[in-house]
């Protein structure tokens, strides 16, 4: 017993070691991507190659297929880029275009350099106006304290801006976080989102939609 016990420890360890590595290495770039000054005509030019999918300007796509990139902190890109290349979030499509042999850390730092100053128009995609009082006073309880009361986020703490982004990925995002699917998401962010219904879900992704936009940088 006392054996086979130790066995199994010894197993799990063992999982643990290999998801490591892997971690640490998306630690160690986000680090450094967050260390180098980024260049908005270098980025610009990098960011050529993502605007088949996020559209010209960073504008993403109201079915929520892409999300918009445009006026997120960089801190936020850096991050969601490294988790992206280090497995920590999944996205297969994505990946050949943000790999290591597709973009360096410069790249990286560049690229979020220039999508943090892009204007965001006020013409995201917007749920259906059904419940916008519960979705108030769900944001107000549960969201308010890390996304702001204008859904700008905190750049130095990794909270995305969410004002300004489309209804339809805002809760794709709020449905794969409350799932487990969207690994890489602060435990406290799940925790908070975790009893939600899908009417729960709906009704805050559509208060956020309408959220009045910050101000341009
Ligand atoms: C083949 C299509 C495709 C290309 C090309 C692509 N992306 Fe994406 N990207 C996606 C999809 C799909 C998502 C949303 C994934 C999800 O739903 O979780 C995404 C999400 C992101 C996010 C996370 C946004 C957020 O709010 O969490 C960032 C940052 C991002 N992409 C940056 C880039 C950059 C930079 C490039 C170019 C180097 C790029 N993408 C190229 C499809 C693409
Ligand atoms: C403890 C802080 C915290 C709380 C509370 C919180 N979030 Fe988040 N949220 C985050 C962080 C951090 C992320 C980015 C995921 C990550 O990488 O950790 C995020 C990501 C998101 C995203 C995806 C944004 C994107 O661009 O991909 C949505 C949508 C979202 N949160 C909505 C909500 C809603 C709705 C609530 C309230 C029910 C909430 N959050 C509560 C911290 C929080």
């Amino acid at each position: 017993m006392h054996g086979f016990s130790a066995f199994l420890f010894a197993a799990f360890g063992c999982t643990l070691a290999i998801a490591e590595p892997q971690w640490n290495a998306s630690y160690a770039e986000k680090t450094e991507a967050l260390s180098l000054k980024g260049d908005v005509t270098r980025g610009e030019a990098a960011f050529v190659i993502c605007q088949g999918c996020h559209r010209v300007g960073a504008l993403g796509r109201a079915d929520g297929s892409y999300p918009r990139l445009a006026g997120q902190h960089t801190s936020v890109l850096i991050k969601q880029l490294t988790d992206v290349r280090s497995g920590r979030r999944s996205n297969a499509k994505m990946l050949p275009f943000a790999d290591h042999s597709a973009l360096s850390v410069q790249d990286i730092a560049d690229i979020a350099a220039f999508l943090q100053q892009l204007p965001v128009p006020a013409d995201q995609g917007q749920g259906s106006g059904g419940d916008l009082a519960l979705g108030f006073k769900l944001y107000a309880k549960d969201c308010v304290t890390c996304h702001g009361e204008r859904g700008e986020g905190k750049a130095d703490q990794f909270y995305p801006r969410l004002s300004g982004q489309h209804y339809r990925y805002l809760l794709r995002e709020n449905q794969l976080i409350r799932d487990g699917g969207r690994r890489n998401a602060n435990p406290k962010m799940a925790d908070a989102i975790r009893h939600y219904s899908d009417e729960d879900l709906a009704a805050v992704a559509d208060y956020i939609s309408r959220l009045p936009l910050a101000p341009a940088r």
